[in-house]
């Protein structure tokens, strides 16, 4: 690898997929134009290290309707994290900005790999195209039930980098990504708003009853599968990236809850459309062919998230 391109670079994952690259010596360009999903404050709060590294470069531009060959021409790795995140969010309205995102902007982007001289595209999938599958723990092959319109397009931009390896020789790689959290996670996810209301005390609004069951996946796993991804053979093209061990919701709160020493402030609301009741992943294929093992247990992760809220929150004020 030489230089790289980052989709999303000053999203949640996009940035520490960079600061990994960055810190192997590798050349990183990295493009965001840092949409509304969430306040810029934070992306630009994202960016902010990687912009003193002299290997980086960010381009502040939408990828829907920039001039990608330009960009493309320069780079032999693309790492796509782009995209409208969010389950809840996906219905009504919104949901042409969903398609635009996550459908519209991987197509320009493999199309324009067509003519590139890419050696890897890595594209950032989610676990939600299982959605309600039944084979738990999902294997690649498990049938998918997406369960909600972000699922949708999650799925259906995995199959463009399907058919773009298949018919056009993009060597395209999709990495199915199960809730990932860590410091600078999104702050419409959860670990990000229990932690923050825990500390003020404000109300934490929790979805069904706790009982839902989750693979958590720490970040900086995340960003190691990215970089294998693009250095292994990836023969299977599609990958579950999980963090080892499934957790039930209110076993997460409890810990939470202790690591802060004091009581949470829980309100419990009906279980919103889209959510699941449990994700699982079965990791073996990345395991077997990327060289795939998540480090970090979730309690580890949980206590690096609060210490990096901690202190964000101290450098503010
Ligand atoms: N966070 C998770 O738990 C999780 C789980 C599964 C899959 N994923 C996937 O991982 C990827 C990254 O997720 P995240 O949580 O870091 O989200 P994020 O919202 O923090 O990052 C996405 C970034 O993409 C940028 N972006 C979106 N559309 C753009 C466009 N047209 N042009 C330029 N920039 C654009 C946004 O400004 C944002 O900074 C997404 O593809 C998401 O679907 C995330």
């Amino acid at each position: 690898m030489s230089t790289c391109l980052v989709t999303g670079c000053a999203g949640f994952i996009g940035s520490h997929v960079c600061e990994a690259l960055l810190a192997k010596g590798l050349k990183v360009i990295g493009i965001d134009c840092l949409t509304d999903f969430y306040p810029a404050g934070r992306k630009r709060a994202n960016l902010a290290p990687l912009l003193s590294s002299p290997g980086f470069q960010w381009i502040e531009a939408d990828l829907y309707a920039m001039d990608l060959p330009s960009v493309l021409a320069k780079v032999d790795r693309v790492f796509h994290l782009a995209a409208r995140a969010g389950v809840r969010s996906s219905w009504g309205e919104s949901f042409d900005l969903y398609i635009r995102e996550n459908m519209g902007v991987t197509q320009r982007l493999l199309e324009a790999c067509r003519t590139a001289r890419i050696e890897r595209f890595v594209n950032a999938s989610s676990s939600s195209v299982y959605g309600n599958t039944p084979d738990l723990p999902a294997r690649e092959d498990s049938r998918l039930c997406p369960a909600s319109p972000y699922g949708v397009t999650k799925l259906a931009a995995e199959k463009l980098c399907d058919v773009y390896r298949s018919e056009m020789g993009v060597p395209a790689v999709s990495l199915r990504l199960f809730t990932v959290f860590g410091p600078r996670q999104r702050p419409d996810m959860a670990f990000d708003r229990f932690i923050r209301a825990g500390l003020s005390g404000d109300p934490i609004h929790i979805y069904g009853d706790g009982s839902q069951v989750r693979n958590f996946t720490y970040v900086s796993d995340v960003a190691d599968a990215f970089l294998l991804a693009a250095e292994r053979e990836c023969p299977s093209g599609v990958y579950n990236i999980g963090g080892g061990c499934t957790v039930r919701l209110s076993e997460v709160l409890a810990f939470i809850e202790e690591s802060l020493g004091r009581a949470l402030n829980l309100h419990f609301e009906p279980k919103a459309a889209g959510d699941v009741n449990a994700t699982d992943a079965d990791t073996s294929l990345a395991h077997h062919e990327i060289g795939f093992s998540p480090k970090i247990t979730w309690k580890e992760g949980i206590l690096r998230q609060i210490e990096w809220i901690r202190n964000s929150q101290a450098s503010c004020c």
